[in-house]
């Protein structure tokens, strides 16, 4: 039997709509959010990604402003603008987008975004808030794949979660989010030696390595759900998945398709962040204190 494909638009879209009526109120307060995008380099697909970003924001009513550096720009010269904007009352989120150009150290950048205002989730501070299930934001791809969970009734308790992936961005913080939900993790990379065994146990299975197909029918257990973070472009210019997606949704439970599947969730999920960043910046709540 074919399995339930996992429709990340149509989730994105509930999800956005119920956020709208949040940022409505926040607005109506005397609060509109604000997010600060922060682009160094002419990075084509960070270009892209910044653009989608500002849109999202315009159609949920979040105010949005882009700040851009060249590639040959100082580190001081961001540091100093992440300065203002944690200062700034209008802008209730910052994100940096990565990757940075060589010359800069990344952790001294992102640490350098206000606790409360980091929305992304990548500043130290906040990653070890998530390690110790004391999350402030949850990284918004992972994030993303916890609804889709969610929104289709998948239990995690109990079950055993594969993660296919080691990134900062994604493999760690969904393997965190899955074990803080109770499941049991397993975290594999492209390069695990016998990498069928550990997937073909896997109840939920995400992989986000960047390897197009890695993941074949015969690696998936029969109605596992199949989550497929990776979003290739092949020679011949189609997009495609870390899954081969015809053969594994013969054999899964639920998948999720590439494109309209995580890929909508995750500036979703960003821009829930930055609505509930400002929904905390209006109750007067500070690194989880109120002032
Ligand atoms: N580059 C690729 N994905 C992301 C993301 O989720 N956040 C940021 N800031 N940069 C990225």
């Amino acid at each position: 039997m074919s399995a339930h494909i996992i429709d990340g638009k149509k989730i994105a879209e509930l999800v956005r709509a119920e956020w709208k009526v949040r940022a409505e109120k926040l607005t109506q307060l005397g609060t509109k959010p604000g997010l600060a995008v922060i682009i160094v380099g002419d990075n084509a697909a960070s270009g892209i990604y910044v653009r989608n970003k500002v849109k999202a924001c315009n159609e949920v009513g979040i105010y949005s402003e882009v700040h851009s550096f060249t590639e040959n720009a100082q580190q001081n010269e961001v540091l100093n603008c992440i300065q203002a904007l944690n200062e700034n009352p209008h802008i209730h989120g910052i994100l940096v987008q990565l990757p940075l150009p060589p010359h800069f150290e990344n952790n001294r950048v992102i640490t350098s975004i206000a606790i409360e205002k980091d929305v992304d989730g990548f500043h130290l501070y906040n990653v070890g808030a998530l390690v110790t299930g004391n999350t402030v934001f949850s990284p918004c791809t992972p994030y993303g794949v916890m609804v889709m969970l969610e929104k289709n009734h998948i239990p995690i308790e109990g079950q055993h979660a594969v993660v296919v992936g080691r990134s900062n961005i994604v493999g760690k913080p969904m393997a965190l989010m899955l074990l803080e939900q109770g499941a049991t993790v397993t975290i594999c990379t492209s390069k695990t030696s016998n990498l069928p065994h550990f997937t073909k146990n896997a109840d939920i299975l995400v992989v986000a390595t960047g390897k197009p197909r890695l993941i074949t029918a015969e690696m998936v257990k029969p109605g596992a759900v199949v989550i497929d973070v990776g979003i290739n472009r092949l020679s011949d210019g189609k997009l495609c998945g870390d899954v081969d997606y015809d053969s594994v949704k013969e054999i899964a439970g639920y998948i999720t398709p590439v494109p309209g599947g995580v890929g909508p969730m995750t500036i979703t999920m960003l821009l829930c962040n930055t609505i509930l960043a400002a929904e905390r910046a209006q109750a007067g709540i500070k690194n989880g204190k109120s002032s």
